[in-house]
């Protein structure tokens, strides 16, 4: 695997929390560790079992005519596993893969530079791929439908189009917020797909994997008690066993099991619905300052300090998923089971009428 370019969102590292350990954007430190524990095959691949069986027909199909998969988008959350399924297709495919990301296709001598480099059959991943600027865009537009590039040499009038030829390759695209991609290019992608939050079963999983690979022993419940807490995220159940593990070893024997799991998780603060300090007190600000709301976003990140997209990618999406944060036309409001979590008593009857 090759990596050309890599996750390099300056704004994002700028917005790293005080306390971002279940929060699922990468961090530079998780990079390493993450392409370690990275599965490769769909057999290790755990869980979004649906989405499995429908790329293996894919895969399958492709492989028996011969041809190179159709253009793939994958959406959902950070932390879900995009990047590492862009990963196990290429290696399912026996393909090479190169991985990029839109802020690093700026101009436009850098997507040339790419799509003239790939091979013939090579996956192409791009991550964030709704944050391509319309240049790039319209560089990729024949390059995925015919496979040639439209390049102009020479000014004004003796400009001339050359049409160069590519290598038949497969784009994989990768989006937390498949809404801001344009349409043409969505239209281009043969195949779409949303990846799902993982279920408690799924995430003990990924965690007793993980757990091997680092030589970390854990028992059943000492897993399950991890996986409760991670918010669905294969991302954060791995940063949580390394966490946890770190905790068994110095206070006990470094042996992972539920009381040590919950006692680990209560220091780092982190709920039993997996809600960090961040969570908790956006949702605190909604109850106390705004009656439940709704409230605007950008109000919200002013008043918490927060970035408002770091806000709508990383923490929403499980917020709105767990019923905790509901999204209105008039903003963001919370619903009679987030009083009730964070220990609030819903005051009186009109209140409780506008939150349902
Ligand atoms: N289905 C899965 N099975 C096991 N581990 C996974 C799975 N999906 C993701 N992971 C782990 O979670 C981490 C984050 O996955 P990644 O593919 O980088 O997420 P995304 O690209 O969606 O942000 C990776 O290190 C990977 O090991
Ligand atoms: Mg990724």
């Amino acid at each position: 695997m090759s990596i050309i370019a890599d996750d390099n969102d300056f704004e994002k590292q700028q917005t790293v929390k005080k306390n971002p350990i279940v929060q699922a954007n990468v961090e530079e430190t998780d990079k390493t560790f993450e392409n370690n524990i990275r599965p490769k095959t769909f057999n290790t691949y755990i869980g979004q079992s649906a989405l499995k069986e429908t790329l293996k027909i894919t895969i399958q199909a492709a492989k028996k005519r011969e041809k190179p998969l159709d253009h793939l988008l994958f959406y959902g959350p950070p932390g879900l596993g995009k990047t590492t399924l862009a990963g196990v297709i290429a290696n399912e495919m026996c393909v090479p893969i190169k991985i990029t990301s839109a802020p690093a296709l700026e101009r436009p001598r850098d997507i040339i530079g790419i799509l003239m480099s790939l091979e013939e059959g090579e996956i192409l991943f791009i991550d964030e791929i709704h944050r391509l600027n319309k240049v790039a865009e319209e560089i990729l537009y024949p390059a995925m439908e015919d496979f040639y590039l439209d390049m102009t040499t020479g000014k004004s009038q003796t400009v001339k189009t050359l049409r160069v030829p590519l290598p038949k390759f497969t784009l994989i695209g990768a989006t937390t917020k498949a809404g801001e991609l344009s349409g043409p290019l969505r239209d281009r992608f043969g195949i779409i797909h949303r990846l799902e939050f993982y279920n408690e079963k799924e995430l003990s999983e990924v965690i007793q994997r993980t757990a091997g690979i680092l030589e970390i022993q854990i028992d059943e419940k000492g897993a399950a008690a991890i996986a409760k807490r991670s918010r669905g995220t294969p991302r954060i159940a791995n940063r949580l066993i390394k966490r946890v593990s770190d905790f068994a070893l110095v206070k006990y024997d470094g042996k992972v099991t539920e009381d040590i799991a919950n006692q680990a998780l209560d220091i780092l603060k982190i709920d039993e619905f997996g809600l960090d300090t961040t969570d908790r007190n956006l949702l605190k600000l909604i109850i106390e300052k705004y009656d439940g709301g709704p409230v605007g976003i950008e109000t919200i990140a002013a008043a918490i300090g927060e970035d408002a997209r770091t806000l709508e990618d990383v923490c929403e999406p499980f917020l709105l998923q767990c019923g905790l944060l509901q999204r209105t036309p008039r903003g963001r409001k919370v619903s009679p089971q987030t009083y009730r979590h964070l220990g609030y008593k819903i005051k009186n009857q009109s209140e409780q009428q506008s939150l349902f």
